[in-house]
């Protein structure tokens, strides 16, 4: 078998066979195909498509590749928990713990940010001491203990994931449909879970901007799942604005502490209690998502999640007091205001250019081995809806290098929109696919 018979059969919209499937995805992995012929199969992927019968193969073959977890000797139901990914999204931190707090077993493959969105292996890695690199054994005892475990793809847990999010980043195709579908599917079928949630993000600051888009990507994530006797809830939810007030990695996990310690910002905390809720209604089908909503807030409320939190970080070597004493955690060395020019209501703050204003800064990374400043991000003052006042401040930028300063306040300036009449409420929660 030839690559550049792969690269051609996709190019002229035909399809692959599971063998050849397994050609690619192994040989790439193993190092074997280089990256110029990789990148041409994954671009005619992202203009053909893969059929459904396909995406099934190539979600199996990336998760074959290592042996799958074996949970089956863990108590409780097994859970997963996935977004697609956004600005300002730290639901993993909240939910993992919160539904680990419900009894409920959640592994969590976690990925690093690419270019403007986060990643919540980034967020950890910002606790002073975390692993977030587990062996598989490593992994199942830390679930074992605390309920929930996070940790990056390793050569051990989907590597071909690992390698193909660089790629797909660095080639223009990392908001290809089956391959995002595929991606976030193999890590769950590695993780050994029985059903999961996907956050499937839709705006300006998700990899899937136009609705249509979203909706097509929730309904693929479902359809697959089901071929391979998994179960998956889609929730598409809002991504025009940042999620929460704070983006950045230690400011993020700061913000994450706060909502477990029942604070936070209102729409960071209504969607992590709407995700979990139908993480625990899938493991309790005879439970209403009310009734599930009920006890997760509870579990925030009463610092349950909080405890599950700690025990995490724990776990996984890292120091428990920071979630105590936040400046134990990286803190940037600076900080500037960026006020409002004149009074009015916020009518769009686009979560694209905050990402982007984030990433300069330093907070993210432009290539998957690029450094991050753990510390720097932006927190914003306001959300879409409120009343301003002119000079009233809109947002900070926290940071330690001045480089890239006036550049990202006039990124921030821009990505705020401000009208003289009140904007129409967006919903937080657009659709759910089951
Ligand atoms: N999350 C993933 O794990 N993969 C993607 O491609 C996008 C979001």
């Amino acid at each position: 078998m030839r690559v550049i018979d792969l690269i051609q059969i996709k190019r002229d919209k035909d399809e692959f066979s599971r063998e050849e499937i397994d050609f690619f995805l192994q040989g790439y992995t193993r190092g074997e195909i280089p990256d110029y012929q990789a990148s041409a199969l994954l671009m005619a992927v992202f203009f053909s498509g893969l059929s459904d019968a396909e995406l099934v193969d190539w979600t199996e073959s990336m998760s074959a590749m290592t042996p799958q977890m074996d949970l089956g000797d863990l108590d409780g139901k097994k859970i997963g928990k996935h977004s697609t990914g956004g600005v300002g999204d730290k639901t993993s931190l909240i939910v993992g713990p919160l539904v680990a707090a419900a009894g409920i077993t959640v592994p969590m493959i976690v990925g690093r940010g690419l270019a403007h969105a986060g990643g919540t292996l980034d967020k950890l890695e910002s606790i002073p001491g975390f692993n977030a690199r587990l062996s598989p054994k490593e992994f199942k005892a830390v679930l074992r203990n605390a309920g929930v475990a996070m940790t990056g793809q390793t050569e051990e847990l989907v590597p071909a994931d690992k390698k193909l999010a660089s790629l797909r980043n660095a080639s223009g195709t990392g908001e290809s449909i089956p391959l995002i579908a595929s991606s976030i599917l193999s890590k769950k079928l590695a993780e050994g879970v029985e059903g999961m949630v996907v956050d499937v993000k839709t705006g300006s600051g998700a990899l899937t901007e136009k609705m249509a888009d979203s909706r097509r990507l929730a309904q693929s994530l479902v359809t697959i799942a089901k071929r391979m006797n998994k179960k998956v809830v889609s929730v598409i939810t809002d991504m025009d604005q940042p999620l929460g007030n704070a983006v950045g990695n230690a400011l993020e996990v700061m913000e994450a502490v706060e909502a477990m310690r029942g604070g936070g910002p209102t729409d960071l905390v209504e969607l992590s209690l709407e995700l979990a809720a139908r993480m625990i209604a899938m493991a309790q089908p005879d439970r209403t998502v009310e009734s599930a909503k009920d006890q997760a807030f509870k579990l925030l409320s009463d610092g349950s999640a909080l405890k599950k939190f700690r025990q995490l970080i724990e776990m996984q070597g890292g120091d428990p007091s920071a979630v105590d004493h936040f400046e134990q955690l990286p803190n940037a060395s600076a900080e500037f205001a960026i006020s409002s020019p004149r009074a009015g209501y916020i009518s769009r703050i686009c979560a694209d250019d905050i990402g982007q204003a984030a990433v300069l800064m330093g907070a993210g990374r432009e290539k998957l081995d690029s450094e991050i400043d753990l510390a720097v991000g932006i927190v914003l003052e306001h959300k879409i809806g409120d009343r301003i006042q002119a000079g009233e401040r809109l947002c900070s930028i926290y940071y330690n290098e001045e480089t890239h300063l006036e550049e990202a306040t006039q990124m921030v300036e821009d990505a705020f929109h401000i009208s003289s009449v009140p904007p129409e409420t967006r919903p937080l929660i657009y659709e759910v696919l089951q």
